[in-house]
This record gives structure tokens, sequence and C-alpha cells, in this order.
């Protein structure tokens, strides 16, 4: 690391300004990612009482020679920038030259640190260096700091439990450790081991370190190049129904709270009742991030947030829709394209690749089964899914909708219907809407309408349209949305439970799903597809 300097008055004015010391979490967030800056390879953290009598980070980092080490307790004082120009492009988790300096002021201070020649202790109270003496450690930092705010007891009041502060620590170095897989990282708090992972290659076997497999499992691989953005990281596949903490959001490898692709993230499943999982790294120029937003630095600007939150939700559904599309095929990555048939798909999944081929299609039907008219069971070469046929189909409705690819079917017994003056008044709202889907109309006198045709997928009788009537005036101002009506008209027109199907019928209709944007969710959010792996049933069995 290039040596220590004090920043001009002109940095300083651009460093958002700010406390960073909060609790004992944001001290030893700051000295990881020192320790993370000086390229160790193994920090180990030893908390007292969930960090408030005791925090202790130890590095085998490049360390610092005597004159730095006195210079770093200064405020801004930082090896890790010198000009405004230096701001735009940091890389490194620091920049400020405030945190050390800050942790001084609150606390009971001891740092030693070598650079692998000159070894320096020096030992603070309260802001006041009080010893600089000699050391015999090898190269790397060890910070030791003491009664946190023992100076300002208001502050203490702040702190909560033990455990709750040790909490905080061990999943926010959590966070850091996916991110640099390479590194090992030990927690103990009094003595007591709280992690303990070596450095492993890839983010994945950190994940597994740190996640049940039940999770892990459920994640798959994001991987995404354009231009200066590259994606990286691990989602997890729809339907994911466990309680975990795994939303980590990355800029440039930085560990950031991002409300917007937070949220975005979300929405790209469409599932309010399960959250879903992720570890994800959106590496961009750093000219186009602001990491100076807030002084604790785990808050970034975007410039082109816009662009690439966009970009991240489409990688994510390609990765989390094809993957599972994909994944048992054993279709290579060069025929994995937009047009690879849907029927197909089904063929390639639902039996091992190749024995579709070898049975034919006929063959492939025999693989599903109705349970109780409802839930179609499917063999799969991992293991079996099983499909609510009911959102199956409003999903495919719903879609072929939107995309305004609806094929109408004209009714060899037309429908007569003899709406009341409100379902006319609702008919009359959402007729162009309903036109648009493929519904056809006649209007006879007395509010008396005939539909003689219907999109062909959908199947209602006289007293669904009139809930579809019912359902339309409950919408209220949304019935001017288009989505809004079409969820309507999916629901009521989609095959219902209790409905039997059969082998040819659950071949088309999950042959159509899959061919959906989004297979996994129905358009009020429900899950489709529940999936199983042998790998699940194997364990459930008793039998791993
Ligand atoms: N563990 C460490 N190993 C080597 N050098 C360190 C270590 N911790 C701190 N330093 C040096 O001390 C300087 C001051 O550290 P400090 O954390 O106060 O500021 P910073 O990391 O530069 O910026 P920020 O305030 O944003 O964290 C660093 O720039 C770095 O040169
Ligand atoms: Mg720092």
């Amino acid at each position: 690391m290039s040596r220590i300097r004090i920043l001009s008055a002109e940095v300083r004015g651009k460093i958002a300004a700010g406390e960073v010391i909060t609790r004992p979490a944001s001290v030893v967030k700051e000295l990881v990612e020192n320790s993370l800056d000086a390229e160790a390879k193994r920090i180990e953290i030893e908390i007292g009482n969930g960090g408030k009598t005791k925090c202790l980070v130890n590095d085998d980092g490049c360390g610092m020679g005597r004159e730095d080490a006195q210079l770093a307790l200064e405020r801004y004082a930082t090896s890790k920038i010198g000009s405004v120009d230096d701001m735009e492009l940091v890389m490194t988790y620091g920049f400020r030259g405030e945190a050390l300096a800050s942790i001084v002021q609150v606390s009971k201070f001891e740092i030693e640190t070598s650079d692998g020649l000159v070894g320096t202790k020096i030992i603070a109270e309260g802001g006041l260096v009080k010893s600089i003496l000699d050391s015999e450690r090898p190269q790397g930092t060890r910070v030791k700091v003491s009664d946190i705010f023992f100076n300002l007891p208001p502050r203490l009041k702040f702190l909560k439990s033990a455990n709750w502060e040790r909490r905080l620590i061990t999943d926010m170095i959590n966070t850091y450790a996916v991110i640099c897989p390479d590194v090992s990282f030990y927690l103990g708090d009094a003595g007591r081991e709280i992690l303990n992972m070596p450095g492993v290659g890839s983010a994945l076997k950190r994940l597994n370190m740190l996640f049940s497999r039940e999770l892990t499992d459920y994640l798959v691989e994001i991987d995404f190049h354009l231009g200066a953005t590259h994606i990286t990281g691990y989602v997890s596949r729809p339907g994911l129904a466990l309680k975990h903490q795994l939303k980590y959001i990355y800029v440039n490898s930085r560990p950031v709270k991002y409300p917007r692709i937070f949220r975005a993230l979300i929405d790209v499943y469409q599932d309010p009742q399960y959250l879903p999982a992720f570890a994800v790294d959106i590496k961009v120029d750093p000219k186009t991030v602001d990491a100076n937003v807030h002084p604790t630095k785990n808050e970034v600007k975007l410039r082109d947030e816009r662009y690439v939150i966009d970009l991240l939700c489409q990688v994510v559904k390609r990765a989390i829709y094809k993957t599972t599309m994909y994944v048992d095929s054993g279709v290579p990555d060069s025929e994995k394209d937009d047009t690879f048939a849907s029927k197909k798909f089904v063929q390639d999944i639902i039996l091992p690749y190749g024995e579709a081929e070898r049975l034919g299609p006929s063959r492939a039907t025999d693989e599903f089964w109705q349970l109780h008219d409802t839930y179609i069971l499917a063999q799969t070469k991992s293991g079996m899914i099983m499909i609510d046929q009911h959102v199956a189909h409003e999903r495919i409705i719903y879609e072929s909708i939107m995309r305004g690819k609806v094929q109408s079917q004209r009714l060899l017994f037309p429908i007569t219907l003899e709406l009341t003056p409100e379902e006319y008044r609702i008919y009359e709202k959402t007729k162009s809407t309903l036109v648009d889907m493929g519904i056809d109309f006649k209007e006879f006198s007395n509010y008396t309408v005939v539909i003689d045709s219907l999109p062909s997928d959908v199947h209602v009788n006289r007293e669904e349209i009139a809930g579809i009537f019912g359902e339309l005036n409950s919408l209220g101002v949304l019935i001017k949305e288009k989505a809004e009506v079409a969820r309507v008209v999916a629901c009521r027109g989609a095959i219902k439970a209790g409905q039997r199907l059969s082998s040819v019928e659950m071949q088309s209709l999950i042959d159509r799903l899959f061919a959906t944007e989004n297979p996994y969710t129905c358009p009020h959010g429900r899950p489709i597809v529940l999936r199983w792996t042998i790998e699940e049933l194997a364990h459930k069995f008793g039998r791993t």
C-alpha cells in the first residue's frame, strides 16, 4: 500500500460527513475493511460481550511502518486516495481516512503493526496517544478496541444486548466472507468460536459453509458481462420456502444497502410469499459509482441506475427460468436460445435427456400423474415437480393476453347475458379491453349482451362470466389497467382445481407453461411449480 497522507482541505470538503462509529459492529466493519484493503489472507476477530468490552482484529496484511502507524490515527489520514479524482476511481473499501481516528476517540485503543521491517505498538485512550513502543510482531496489523464509548455513556445506552450486537457482527462478517472467499475469517466471542472459515476458491463454497444445503441447492449462478458491467453471483430458483438471511448486494465488491436493487430483485420473482435468496455483485466502471453517499460507505449511488437494474433483472430472469428449464437436459450452452422449442423442453426435462427421443412423445405423457384432479406430478431427471393446474393455466392465459397473442374461437352456443345496470356499466367500461383480449360481444336492447367468441383457451360458463363482471367492478380505478383485467379473465377462465385432465392435456399444459416468461408464479403471485430433488427426497427418507 502506498504511504499515508493527510487529505487536502479540498478533498475533505467533498467527503460525506457524519458519524461512522455507532456500535461494536461498525468498529469491526471498519477494521475488517482495513485488513481487506491491506490484502490480508487471514483475519481473526475476537470480541468480548458482543463487542461491547472488546473488538480485536488481527490480520496478516501489508502492515505499516512506524511513521504510517502514527499517522493512521489522525483524521483524514489515508493511503488510499490523494485527490478528488482518486475519489472517483476508488476500489478500496476505505478512502475517507477517518475510521481509525473515530475509533480512537471513543475507546481504549491499541494498534500493533509491522511492515515486515519495523514493528510498532501504539496505545491511545479517548483520542490521546499514551505510548509508542517497539513491537516484535510479524508483518500485519492487530487492533484492539476496548470499552467502546467508555467516555460517552449516553451512546452506550443505545447498544443492545450482547447477543444482539454479536449477531450484527456475525452477519456483517458473513457478507465480507462471501465476497472475499479466498480470505480466511475467524470470529470468537470470549474465546468461543463463532465462525471459522478457511479461505476457499469460490463464493459458492463460502455460501455452502454459511448456509444450509437446502438453501444452497436452490441457488443458480449468474455471470454476465456487457461492456463495463459485469454481474456475478448466485440467486435462488423460484419457490424457495425457507427462512434465510441471504440477501447480499455488492457494488464493485462492496456490500451495500440498495433498496431499489433489492426491490427490483424481489419483483423479478413476483412471489410475495417467499423471499428469494441472492448474493450478487454488480461490477461497473468505478467512475459511474458514487461511494461517498454516506459516511458508513454502505450506500452507493449508481449513475446508470436504471440501466444497471434493468440488466440485472433480465440476467436474473434468464438464469432462474432458463436454468430450471435446461439444467437437467444436458443441452449444450450453444443451443440454449430463446427459440428453443418448449415441446422439446417437456421431453428433455420430464424424461432423462436422450430417453425422450428413444421412447417418443407418447411415452412422455405417461410420465404425468394427476393428484386429486388438481395437481400434476412429473418426474424430472433430478427429482420431481408438482404443478398446480389452475394457476399454471392462469399464467398461460395471462401471458398470451398480455402479449396480444390470443386466438379467438367462435362459440357453437353463444352465451346470452342479461346484465344488471351495474354490470352493464362495467361492460361498457371494459368492452374495448375485453374485445382486444379475444372476447366478442353483440349488443341487444335492455342490457342484453351476447358473447359469441372467446379466447380459444378460456373456458367459462354464464356464472363465471357474471363472476368476471363482479370482479372487474371491484377493481375500481384499476379497471383501466389491461394487466388487472387480464388477471381477472385469466383466473376465471383457467381450468379449475378438481377438473380431470387427460395425459395429453397435462402435457400440453406443461408444455405451454414452460413456454411462458414466468412459469413459476401465477399473476397473483402464488407459486405454480414445486420441486424436490432426489437428494432432498433421500434426505427426508433418512437415506443420507
Ligand atoms: N489493517 C491495516 N493494515 C495496513 N494498513 C492499515 C490497516 N488499517 C489502517 N491502515 C492504514 O491506515 C490508514 C487509515 O485507516 P482508516 O481506516 O482510518 O482510513 P481509510 O481506510 O483510509 O479510510 P476510511 O475512513 O474510509 O476507512 C489507511 O489508509 C491505511 O493506510
Ligand atoms: Mg478504513
